[in-house]
């Protein structure tokens, strides 16, 4: 797990909150959310492209080239979503040869115009596009398989709607503008599921949780009104995208089994301070539902 944090991370530049600050004064940081994934251990692949990736892939040293070489074990990206905080890390990666991305029909679509991050990268690294379609799996390097799992419709604020729906509604048209993986070795069942965005739980949610290993889900706020609490503002978690810790950890109880953790924590989340009361106070409940709140670096080996 190479970034734990929604966007901004943790401190947030601009941001001087109590757990921004704690965070700035004892180095207990986050990075933007990001994996790396990979079946065999030589073929790797991102989940989603931070802001903050170039100091995430120094941090890993299975991400390195092997010396000598500029043979990238890195293969591929997959998206989860077109925001800023899943896409800006795509310009970090223009040194490279070539560039495979794999993406959602609206959300490629806004990489190439309302943030046309793919025309810009044309001329510095061979891009392959490639739409990924929620329920059909697609074959990776070395063995990895991934299947999109459609969680919302919920657009980026640069694409917000010509046709008149609110930017960032979750109940928008399409209902992949979000998505999450169920990361299969080729042949074999589940062993991750990766949906660091979730707006609702839906049906293929549920049935890619029942087999899998390990479940790393969205994080970004614990209650839904948290972030009004906090900022005094009027949205909430649902509103935003977001399913909130307190209303997916019923579903996590239903579906004892996998290892799940929290990840995409944002700065107003009293879960992202390792030691804060509030996060005391809400450990017995994850607990008892199988959960942990990720932490960055965390290696999984299933
Ligand atoms: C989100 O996860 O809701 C978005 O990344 C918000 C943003 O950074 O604009
Ligand atoms: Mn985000
Ligand atoms: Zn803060």
């Amino acid at each position: 797990m190479l970034g734990t944090a929604a966007g901004g991370g943790l401190p947030q530049w601009n941001c001087g909150c109590t757990g921004c600050a704690t965070a700035r004064r004892t180095g207990a940081v986050r990075a933007q959310d990001c994996l790396a994934i990979s079946a065999d251990g030589a073929a790797w692949y991102l989940v989603n492209a931070s802001p903050d990736l170039r100091s995430q892939l120094l941090a890993a040293p299975e991400l390195a080239p092997p010396p000598g070489t500029r043979a990238t074990p890195l293969r591929g990206v997959l998206l989860t979503s077109g925001e800023l905080d899943h896409a800006l890390g795509l310009v970090t990666l223009r040194e490279a040869a070539e560039l495979t991305v794999h993406a959602t029909a609206p959300v490629r679509t806004a990489l190439h115009e309302a943030f046309p991050v793919a025309p810009l990268l044309a001329p510095y690294t061979k891009a392959h596009w490639h739409t990924v379609t929620a329920g059909r799996p697609v074959e990776l390097a070395g063995g990895l398989v991934a299947e999109a799992l459609a969680l919302g419709g919920k657009r980026p604020r640069y694409a917000a709607d010509p046709a008149g729906l609110p930017a960032g509604d979750p109940a928008g048209e399409r209902a992949d503008w979000v998505v999450g993986y169920r990361f299969t070795e080729a042949g074999g069942r589940a062993r991750a599921v990766y949906a660091p965005g979730l707006a609702a739980w839906t049906p293929a949610l549920d049935r890619a949780v029942a087999d899998a290993d390990v479940v790393i889900l969205d994080g970004t706020f614990a209650t839904d009104d948290e972030l009004a609490e906090r900022t005094g503002g009027a949205r909430t978690s649902r509103g935003m995208g977001h399913l909130a810790v307190a209303d997916s950890l019923p579903h996590l109880a239903r579906r004892p089994g996998p290892r799940y953790l929290y990840t995409h924590l944002n700065n107003t989340n009293p879960l992202a301070h390792r030691g804060s009361p509030e996060a005391a106070a809400l450990a017995p409940a994850l607990a008892a539902a199988g959960a942990a709140v990720a932490e960055d670096g965390t290696l999984l080996e299933l």
